[in-house]
């Protein structure tokens, strides 16, 4: 296997590896997954691989889980579709800055991500490395933000065009999460900024210290959650990678954030995400 970086921050594209190879063979797994630590997201070409070895290959990193709201293909639970259509021009939630399924208590530890059918240009998808931009931000926020939580949404995310009663319905099932704004790696213990497009508010900002007054919670809270969701913007801290059909992204959810470009309606798009279950960040 041969590993070459894509950027100095973040991503690596793996050439002389076939994911369904790495189903057995344990010592191929360790180097891919030992990879995807160490560049947090992982580019193959041409993984001509069935969706039973696409859910087989992602399940060694751990269990599967679907999406309330985007259907999984029936034959393989766990395998959620993303398929964009002309028809259904506003479903877009991918083209916001986000880390996968943070409104769960224990949101995702990664994904498969394999390209079906792509447009013939456009439809990219990014990722940030969130570790080094809680790495990158100035002392003087990193001690503002330092013990701060915040609420993570589906409700306000997946919900928000619904019919009121099916959107609380789904807030019933999946009620909002509070994580730390900088949680910590549990493999690596790097720091990680852990605020994205699920983010609603801070649930601790409104303290004596930080608001003598009611017009100190707003805008500084506000303004502050906006700041820190705006560093997955910084290119510095990207990686853009180009599909064609068969090729494969594998993520670390926990230290990036991605955003899938919406620029190529009327054409369409297909991918298949394994989502993988992950801890409760701390
Ligand atoms: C996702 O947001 O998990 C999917 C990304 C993509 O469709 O490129």
């Amino acid at each position: 296997m041969k590993v070459e970086q894509l950027t100095c921050s973040i991503g690596a594209e793996l050439t002389g590896v076939h994911l369904a190879d790495a189903i057995r063979d344990d010592r191929l797994f360790a180097d891919i997954r030992a990879a995807l630590l160490e560049h947090r997201v992982l580019f193959l070409r041409d993984q001509d691989i069935t969706r039973a070895e696409h859910v087989a290959f992602a399940r060694r990193f751990g269990e599967l889980e679907d999406h309330p709201v985007a259907g999984s293909d029936p034959e393989h639970p766990g395998l959620v579709r993303i398929y964009k259509n002309p028809e259904q021009p506003n479903d877009r939630y991918e083209n916001a800055w986000h880390a996968d399924a943070t409104w769960r208590e224990a949101p995702q530890f990664g994904a498969v991500l394999r390209c079906v059918e792509c447009p013939p240009v456009g439809g990219d998808t990014m990722w940030a490395n969130m570790a080094l931009a809680y790495e990158k931000l100035p002392g003087h926020v990193k001690a503002q933000i330092a013990g701060l939580r915040a609420r993570h949404s589906i409700e306000a995310s997946f919900g928000a065009a619904m019919p009121v009663e099916k959107r609380l319905a789904l807030k019933a099932q999946y009620p909002d999460a509070e994580h730390p704004v900088v949680r910590t790696h549990p493999e690596t213990g790097e720091k990680v900024l852990f605020v994205s497009a699920f983010t609603t508010h801070f649930t601790n900002y409104h303290t004596p210290e930080r608001v003598r007054y009611g017009q100190d919670a707003n805008p500084g809270a506000g303004d502050l959650l906006r700041y820190l969701m705006s560093q997955a913007y910084i290119p510095e801290y990207q990686v853009r990678w180009r599909w064609k059909p068969n090729s494969v992204a594998i993520w670390d959810n926990r230290s990036t954030q991605h955003y899938a470009v919406m620029d190529y309606p009327p054409c369409h798009r297909k991918m298949e995400r394994a989502g993988i279950i992950g801890d409760k960040p701390y």
